[in-house]
C-alpha cells in the first residue's frame, strides 16, 4: 500500500511496490484517456531549488494529464527562501496547502529533512549528488517496456559515477533484481562511490576506464553527463569533460539489441548521429518518465 508514503530513495519501496508503479505506468501509457479525471480536485506542489527540464515538466504534465492542478516554483529566489526561511518551515507550510509535493534540491540529504516534516506524500525529485528515485522509476519502466523483464541484464554505467545521482539510485534499484551484473565505466576521479558499492553488495560488478572494453557485452548502456556544476575544481572538469563520447563507431561494437539510456540533459557524451540508431532509447525514456510519474502520483494519493 503506497497511499500516504514518501519516496526519498528507491529502497523506500519494495520490489513488489516498484513493480506495481511500473505496471500502472504501462497501463496509463496504453490508455491515457482512462485517467484524465482521476486527480480532479488534487493539488501537486513542484518546489525546484535547482534547474530542471524533464523532471519538473513531466511532473507538471503528469498532474495536469490526471486532471489535477499544480502550484510551485522553479526559481527559489522568488520564494521566502531568499528571506532566510528554512527548508523545514517551507515544507511544513506548503504541505498544508497541497495534497502531494515533489522537490528538487542541490543539497544531498535535503529530501530526508523535507520528508521528515511533510504532512503529505513527499517525492524526492533529485537531491544533490545523492538520489533521484523518480528517474530510476523512469529507467526501470523504459527497460521493462523494451525487454519485458528487469532480470538477467548486464548494465554498463558510463561517465560521472561520482556525482551522478541517477546512477546511484539505479544501481541500488537494479541490484534487487535477479542475475544483474554492472560494469562501472569512469575515469578514476569519478568512480562509483564506496557507499553505493556497499549498498549493492552481493551483485557482481567491475570497474573499468575504457568504454570500448565493455560495450560489446552490454544489454544496457547508461550514459551520463560529466556534471560541471558539482566540481569544486574547474580545471578538473575541463580535463575530464570529454572522457567519453558515444558515437556510431562505438555503436558498431555493441549488441544488436543493446539499449542506450541517458537521463539527460546530454552535453556531448552521445553524438547526435547516434540518435537515429534504433537502440538509442533516451528520448523515449523521457516520455516514460511522465507516465511513471502519473502512476506514482496516483499510488501515493491512493487513487
Ligand atoms: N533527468 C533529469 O533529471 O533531467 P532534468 O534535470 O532536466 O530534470
Amino acid at each position: 500500500m503506497l497511499k500516504g508514503r514518501h519516496l526519498v530513495k528507491p529502497d523506500d519501496f519494495t520490489v513488489e511496490e516498484i513493480d506495481s508503479v511500473l505496471e500502472l505506468g504501462m497501463q496509463i501509457k496504453s490508455n491515457p484517456e482512462k485517467y484524465i479525471n482521476v486527480c480532479e480536485g488534487k493539488l501537486l506542489a513542484t518546489l525546484f531549488y535547482e534547474p530542471s527540464t524533464r523532471t519538473r515538466l513531466s511532473f507538471e504534465s503528469a498532474m495536469n494529464r490526471l486532471g489535477g492542478r499544480v502550484v510551485g516554483f522553479s526559481d527559489p529566489s522568488a520564494s521566502s527562501t531568499s528571506k532566510g526561511e528554512s527548508l523545514e518551515d517551507t515544507i511544513t507550510i506548503v504541505s498544508q496547502y497541497v495534497d502531494i509535493i515533489a522537490m528538487r534540491h542541490p543539497i544531498s540529504g535535503a529530501a530526508n529533512h523535507a520528508a521528515a516534516v511533510s504532512l503529505r506524500p513527499f517525492i524526492n525529485a533529485g537531491d544533490g549528488k545523492n538520489q533521484h528515485p523518480t528517474q530510476t522509476l523512469t529507467d526501470l519502466l523504459t527497460i521493462k517496456a523494451n525487454r519485458g523483464s528487469l532480470d538477467n541484464l548486464k548494465i554498463g554505467m558510463c561517465g560521472d559515477l561520482k556525482y551522478g545521482r541517477t546512477v546511484h539510485s539505479l544501481a541500488k534499484a537494479m541490484s534487487r533484481y535477479k542475475n544483474i551484473e554492472f560494469v562501472f565505466i569512469s575515469p578514476d576521479e569519478l568512480k562509483m562511490p564506496d557507499n553505493v558499492k556497499m549498498e549493492i553488495e552481493g551483485t557482481k560488478y567491475s570497474e573499468i576506464n575504457n568504454l570500448e572494453d565493455a560495450i560489446g557485452d552490454l544489454d544496457v548502456l547508461y550514459m551520463t553527463r560529466i556534471q560541471r556544476e558539482r566540481f569544486e575544481d574547474p580545471e578538473e572538469y575541463e580535463r575530464l569533460k570529454d572522457s567519453y563520447i558515444l558515437d556510431t563507431e562505438k555503436m558498431k561494437i555493441a549488441k544488436e539489441d543493446m539499449m542506450v539510456l541517458h537521463p539527460l540533459p546530454r552535453v556531448n557524451e552521445i553524438s547526435v548521429e547516434v540518435d537515429k540508431d534504433p537502440r538509442a532509447k533516451y528520448f523515449e525514456q523521457a516520455q516514460y518518465g511522465m507516465y511513471v510519474r502519473m502512476a506514482l502520483i496516483m499510488k501515493l494519493l491512493g487513487l
